[in-house]
């Protein structure tokens, strides 16, 4: 049976999805010490080689040995290794970042604003539209939704916004009740028998309508969605999804906000998810490969239409008080800027339409392995859902921990990706090349068949 959206199932697929984080369990085991890196590859403290299928977090975007980012880091830093954006002030390498950023961004995305954290990016997103709201007079405009399965990160407001139950029952979030949920347009999961994908799309639509009415379009500010969604178990969205969802938005005068901390610099096949998709964002946030992850910096990018309007009312609200004291900061803009240079030099978009069909067909070829139930990515980023039955798509019981065993094993067999419940995602660096992704496939295949092998003794299936 499939299970609907929103209802309790999906909830506990949620849950289940994030259920990994046992302190006990990490108090006995220990850490494990990644202590090199190099390329695609990083090694643990007994020297053991793996590949690093998720880029650490969906992140490392130009791998471990960028000496580039080194030296620009380094330079830096002896340049001028603080400076802050309060009251009127700024470094070049933040000029230098803001302009090359606005140069790539979607149409209509025309100022940069900077912060440390993917996290602190959707915070910073949040209160733009709080604050555009009230400076355009429309102060009753303010709900935010998101969807279930959701991740924007762990902030007080950004994880209110995530739609993970476990990421919200141990801590009273979410903390506002300005936070609406919606559907989770995942298809295979949440189609209902015998609709078809584009149907399921229009059901995703309907509802989003729905709420929007039920709540007072008035009050309803901004929509907020990963191109893919990532930490949920890398959901790619049903086709016609995000044309469908715009239209309602652009009826109803609510923002579209993509959150492209993941998705962006080039991980879908295009600079952003929002050109896979077709998405009109309204505002942009990006982190993680932005910099490479060298070091940590994120940025909201703003539709000029919002910018203005908050610009005309800063006076009278009492200025755009928000900043952080690492905003901006010179050296890890100067390590984005680089990263940004490398790029456009070795035309990143290029390379990772090159290399992406040896992930999507690679992992597709598993699709007949009697555990997985689909194969679903784009570009560099890609998931595997293993389920106890492949007919009917039963999810295998959350205590059997299937997925964490696959995880473990990949490991034993020097392999790093990530298992989300019983997804597994891939998102390996961008500059890896299709000799490493066989080698993945390999590695991949033998912990498949492997952890076949235990279920049936463990009588799981
Ligand atoms: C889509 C998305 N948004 C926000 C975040 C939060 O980013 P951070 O962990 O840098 O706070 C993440 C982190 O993985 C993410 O995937």
């Amino acid at each position: 049976m499939p299970i609907a959206p929103n209802s309790a199932e999906a909830r506990d697929i949620a849950y289940h999805i994030h259920g990994q984080t046992d302190l006990k369990a990490h108090e006995e085991k220990g850490p494990k010490i990644i202590s090199k890196g190099d390329g695609v590859h990083v090694y643990d403290d007994d020297g053991k080689e793996f590949i690093e299928g998720l880029a650490g977090l969906w992140s490392v975007s130009l791998g471990f040995g960028e000496q580039r980012l080194v030296d620009a880091a380094t330079k830096q830093l002896q340049e001028l290794p603080y400076y802050h954006t309060f009251g009127h002030k700024t470094a070049p390498p933040v000029i230098d970042l803001s302009e090359r950023l606005v140069g790539i961004a979607p149409d209509g995305l025309t100022k940069a604003v900077f912060q440390n954290s993917g996290s602190e990016a959707i915070d910073t997103a949040i209160k733009l539209v709080w604050c555009y709201h009230n400076a355009i007079d429309k102060p009753e405009k303010k709900k935010i939704i998101a969807r279930v399965n959701a991740y924007h990160g762990t902030g007080i407001a950004s994880a209110s916004l995530t739609g993970l139950d476990r990421m919200h029952k141990a801590f009273d979030l979410p903390v506002t009740d300005r936070v609406l949920r919606t559907d989770c347009p995942h298809y295979y999961r949440f189609g209902e028998d015998g609709e078809t994908e584009e149907d399921f799309a229009t059901r995703c639509a309907d509802n989003l309508e729905k709420l929007i009415l039920d709540e007072g379009p008035d009050t309803v500010a901004a929509f907020f969605a990963e191109p893919v969604m990532g930490a949920g178990g890398v959901l790619v969205p049903a086709v016609t999804y995000f044309e469908k969802v715009q239209a309602i938005l652009k009826k109803y005068d609510v923002l579209m906000v993509s959150d492209e901390v993941i998705c962006g610099f080039g991980r879908t096949g295009n600079m952003w998810g929002a050109q896979t998709f077709g998405i009109k964002p309204d505002l942009l946030t990006c982190a993680k490969a932005l910099s490479s992850s060298y070091l940590p910096i994120s940025a909201v990018l703003v539709s000029e239409k919002i910018y203005e309007g908050i610009r005309d009312q800063s006076g009278d609200l009492g200025g755009f008080s928000h900043g952080y004291t690492y905003s901006g900061h010179p050296v890890p803009a100067a390590v984005a800027v680089e990263t940004l240079k490398i790029y456009e030099e070795r035309d990143i978009v290029g390379q990772v339409r090159n290399v992406a069909p040896a992930l999507q067909d690679g992992l597709r070829a598993f699709a007949d392995h009697p555990l997985v139930g689909e194969v679903r990515g784009v570009g560099l980023i890609a998931g595997v859902e293993v389920v106890a039955d492949k007919a009917t798509k039963e999810a295998f019981e959350p205590r059997a921990k299937v997925g964490p065993k696959i995880q473990a094993l990949a490991e034993e067999n020097g392999l790093l990706i990530r298992a989300m419940g019983d997804s597994i995602g891939f998102c390996p660096p961008l500059i890896i090349d299709k000799e490493t992704i066989g080698e993945m496939m390999t590695r991949f295949a033998k912990t498949l068949d492997q952890t076949l092998a235990w279920a049936e003794a463990e009588k799981i299936i």
